[in-house]
């Protein structure tokens, strides 16, 4: 893993934005992975920015998401359909065809986890993966526990991810207990990975993932065996982490 230490999350997300960026400005075909949540709501704002004023299309750039709430449609204002329309899509020029999000709302559930995988394969795989990190090392909603080889799969959310999520809705309980998340599997497969992390919320997460050992009990711990991968993090998130030396190797 390389790291990338920045100041704070306005300069996390505008260097993960230049990085994205200068993919899609030097790739004639390209397929993003893309994460919700609060982390990469700043590269978002940022690519904006730059749509509004250099015009950087996105025409050949295709998208996948990591997940998607089950039961929520892509008209409730929580769900990641909506989110990713609200936060990004409908402020660039991506064509909305090439946009792909799982559906918590397909009737055989199953099927369209692995509809998804083949989707992706279809593509040529995801060539740049957009990654958060939870608290207690998911990625996507990948929680502790999950098998390194899974695909694409339905999850019962953990508790304290429904709690992290809770400020997004009026109350816990309209956090939905489960979600259609690409797998561990599915994540490792991209060619290049770029996980974004930020916070004091996030430092135990970052320790964790730098100096813990890799297990199925921190789902991020297997990007240390991918590749590929950098990591912009912030100062606040790396408070704790001792030895910086060992992300770049
Ligand atoms: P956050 O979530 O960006 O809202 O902190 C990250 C995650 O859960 O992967």
């Amino acid at each position: 893993m390389k790291l990338i230490e920045v100041k704070d999350y306005q300069e996390m997300s505008q260097v993960a934005a230049d990085y994205l960026l200068s993919k899609v400005k030097e790739s004639d075909k390209l397929t993003l992975g893309l994460a919700t949540g609060g982390t990469p709501q700043g590269l978002y704002e940022a690519l904006i920015n730059d749509h509004n004023k250099n015009r950087t299309s996105y025409q050949h750039v295709s998208s996948f998401n990591l997940d998607e709430y089950i039961g929520l449609s892509g008209k409730h204002p929580n769900s990641y359909y909506h989110y990713m329309n609200d936060h990004l899509f409908k402020h660039i020029d991506i064509d909305s065809e090439n946009t792909h999000i799982p559906s918590g709302k397909a009737v055989d559930l199953e099927k369209e986890c692995e509809a998804y995988d083949e989707k992706i394969r279809l593509h040529g795989g995801i060539d740049l993966q957009i990654l958060g990190i939870g608290s207690n090392g998911h990625i996507g909603f990948n929680e502790p526990g999950t098998p390194f080889e899974s695909n694409t799969h339905i999850v019962e959310l953990a508790e304290s991810t429904r709690e992290a999520n809770a400020r997004y809705f009026d109350s816990i309980d309209e956090v939905p207990a489960q979600a259609i998340t690409m797998g561990i599997s599915s994540i490792m497969k991209s060619k290049e990975i770029l996980l974004l992390v930020s916070g004091e919320a996030k430092q135990v997460a970052m320790k964790k993932l730098v100096e813990g050992e890799i297990s199925e009990n921190f789902p991020a711990s297997i990007l240390n065996r991918h590749e590929h991968v950098t990591v912009i993090a912030d100062q606040e998130a790396l408070a704790m982490v001792k030895g910086l030396e060992l992300l770049n190797r």
